[in-house]
């Protein structure tokens, strides 16, 4: 890995917003359209704890949940210090955390909060528990009421972010696109290194 020269622009962007706002899925296809590497922060929690997120909820609780993403956060963003192209999704919670928040504002590197209604929000991830195949499961899915009541108290922090990009009615490769020009971000780079 090389350190970044200075003046440098940062080459990470990292995506945040409510559960079911397509942050893993737009942060893989940005990833690809930028040439860059994705990860999914719950994705270090778990290698780093070697246990699953749904486990270290129910087995310890989300304050201990909420220590390990801290530690993998700080772990990442000193990575992205020196230089690594990265696209990065976090978990609902994470950029909530006012420490997580200041870490990444920090940081310098760019976030972008992915909007959606909850309505649309809570379709998906009934959807992405209950779909085919999928069964994803997510320790703070709870009720439609609670779910609605987390989403209205998380917004104004996801509103800090950067950036805002709507998701309703877009396909993700549409939205990934957007992304690189609200980011400023060429893709013909990738292209041209080639
Ligand atoms: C959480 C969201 C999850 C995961 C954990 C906590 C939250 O990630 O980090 O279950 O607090 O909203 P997704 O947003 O990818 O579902």
């Amino acid at each position: 890995m090389f350190a970044r020269k200075p003046g440098q622009r940062a080459r990470a962007v990292i995506l945040i917003g409510f559960m079911g706002a397509g942050k893993s899925t737009v942060g893989r296809a940005l990833g690809e359209l930028l040439g860059w590497t994705f990860e999914d922060l719950d994705d270090r929690i778990e290698r780093r704890e070697q246990r699953k997120v749904a486990d270290i909820f129910r087995n310890s609780g989300e304050s201990e949940f909420r220590r390990a993403e801290h530690a993998a956060l700080q772990e990442l963003l000193g990575e992205l210090q020196l230089g690594a192209d990265r696209v990065v999704a976090l978990g609902g919670g994470a950029f909530v955390q006012k420490a997580n928040a200041r870490l990444i504002q920090d940081s310098g590197v760019p976030t972008v909060f992915l909007d959606a209604d909850v309505t649309e929000l809570w379709r998906r991830c009934r959807a992405q528990a209950e779909g085919p195949g999928q069964g994803i499961e997510r320790p703070l899915l709870g009720s439609m009421d609670s779910f609605r009541k987390l989403y209205e108290a998380r917004r104004p922090h996801y509103l800090e972010a950067s950036f805002r990009q709507e998701t309703i009615g877009k396909r993700v490769e549409e939205i990934a696109a957007a992304l690189v020009q609200v980011l400023g971000m060429d893709e013909g780079r990738k292209k041209r290194r080639r």
